[in-house]
């Protein structure tokens, strides 16, 4: 079973404290990005971690598919509003 983030719990994972692991959002879907030199401390390009990044693909070199090279870790949990 996959962990349930709300998006409050995946801001604690945004790369700021060192031994934690650092994760993004995605279509519902929660990603491991921890130690990937592209994303080191939580930074990608001007993008950080702990946030969910649906929709911010469009400005970049590679699609959605970038992300089968990184663990699927958990799933957002929809916004109560
Ligand atoms: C918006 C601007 C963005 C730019 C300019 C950008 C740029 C790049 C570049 C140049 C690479 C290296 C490609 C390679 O190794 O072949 C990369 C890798 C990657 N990007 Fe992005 N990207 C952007 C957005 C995103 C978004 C929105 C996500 C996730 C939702 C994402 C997730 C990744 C991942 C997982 C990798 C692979 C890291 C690895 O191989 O260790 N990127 N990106």
């Amino acid at each position: 079973m996959q962990r349930v983030f709300t998006s409050e719990e995946l801001a604690a994972y945004d790369g700021s404290v060192s031994g934690r692991p650092v994760l993004i959002g995605y279509k519902g879907y929660v990603y491991d990005v921890t130690g990937r030199f592209m994303w080191m401390a939580g930074r990608h390009f001007w993008l950080r971690a702990g946030h969910d990044l649906t929709g911010r693909m469009t400005d970049s070199p590679h699609g959605e598919e970038i992300l089968e090279r990184v663990p699927r870790v958990g799933i957002l949990a929809a916004r109560p509003d």
